[in-house]
């Protein structure tokens, strides 16, 4: 795959995804989202990944969010467009990816940059990043899903107040919120990531996919994740993962997932 506004590496288990407009901060403009989106999926449907981190390219930005160039003109209808059709393509679809996704936030994750870390499964951050949603400054508010998963992150009042005086907080601040589960220098960031992948890799690729199901599914509208974890468990019980990982424990050895 060949792409003009990412990097792709796949590095043994591992794929990682950098957004490489670093003279634009990395903002995510339709052409980037596209791209990502054709990213994640194929690293999805790749077997030997199990699971990937999402980056920003240079020292400053993660993301600074949606890019301004490109909506500034746009109608209500273009506006409703780019933000449904960016929640499908990107935003949702990283959230209910099987394979994990990690957000290595490595500088300012603003806008659109924090809602695509909140998308992921889950993240951490270099001491310099910041993050905040500072849409309403621009007389919009966040389209991809910013207020509804920076409330179930952080709580509803603290969301209020972040979008509200459009504020940005600290890498540290973040973690205190819970937004973000480590804080680190920017050198130590990727290796971080990295081997809290190589910890997840270590796992049942099909068991981890069902409890992503599950855990989302706490927070999908209609829809009771408790059942979903009923099912789900049941479903275990049908994979060979599952038979290896019993099987492995009983006889005292590693377990060595064949990932079905
Ligand atoms: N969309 C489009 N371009 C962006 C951008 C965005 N969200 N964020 C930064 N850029 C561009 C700047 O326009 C500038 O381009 P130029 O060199 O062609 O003029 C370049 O990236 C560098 O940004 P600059 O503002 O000069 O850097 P800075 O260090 O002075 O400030 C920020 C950094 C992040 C504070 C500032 O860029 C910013 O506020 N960005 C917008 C954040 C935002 O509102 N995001 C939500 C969008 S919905």
């Amino acid at each position: 795959m060949s792409f003009e506004n990412i990097l792709v590496e796949n590095k043994d288990h591992l794929g990682i995804i950098t957004i490489n407009r670093p003279k634009k901060l990395n903002a995510l403009n339709i052409a980037t989202i596209n791209e990502l989106h054709e990213a994640f999926k194929a690293l999805d449907a790749d077997a030997a990944i199990k699971t990937i981190i999402i980056t920003g390219s240079g020292e400053k930005a993660f993301v600074a969010g949606a890019d301004i160039s490109e909506f500034a003109h746009f109608s209500v209808e273009e506006g409703e467009h780019l933000a449904r059709n960016g929640q499908e393509q990107l935003f949702d679809f990283v959230q209910n990816l099987g394979t994990p996704v990690i957000a290595a936030v490595n500088g300012f994750a603003l806008g659109g940059g924090l809602e695509l870390a909140m998308a992921s499964h889950f993240r951490v951050a270099s001491d310099n990043a910041k993050m905040g949603l500072p849409e309403v400054s621009l007389g919009v508010i966040p389209g991809y899903g910013g207020t509804q998963r920076l409330a179930q992150l952080v709580g509803k009042g603290r969301a209020m107040e972040l979008v509200m005086t459009a504020g940005m907080i600290s890498a540290e601040e973040a973690k205190n919120y819970g937004l973000v589960n480590h804080v680190t220098s920017q050198e130590e960031l990727l290796p971080l990531a990295e081997k809290l992948a190589s910890k997840i890799a270590r796992n049942s690729s099909v068991a981890i996919r069902a409890a992503i199901k599950a855990i989302n599914d706490n927070f999908t509208d209609g829809v009771n994740g408790y059942e979903t974890e009923i099912s789900e468990f049941g479903n275990c019980f049908g994979t060979e993962d599952f038979k290896e990982g019993t099987t492995a424990f009983l006889e005292k050895r590693k377990a060595d997932f064949p990932g079905k």
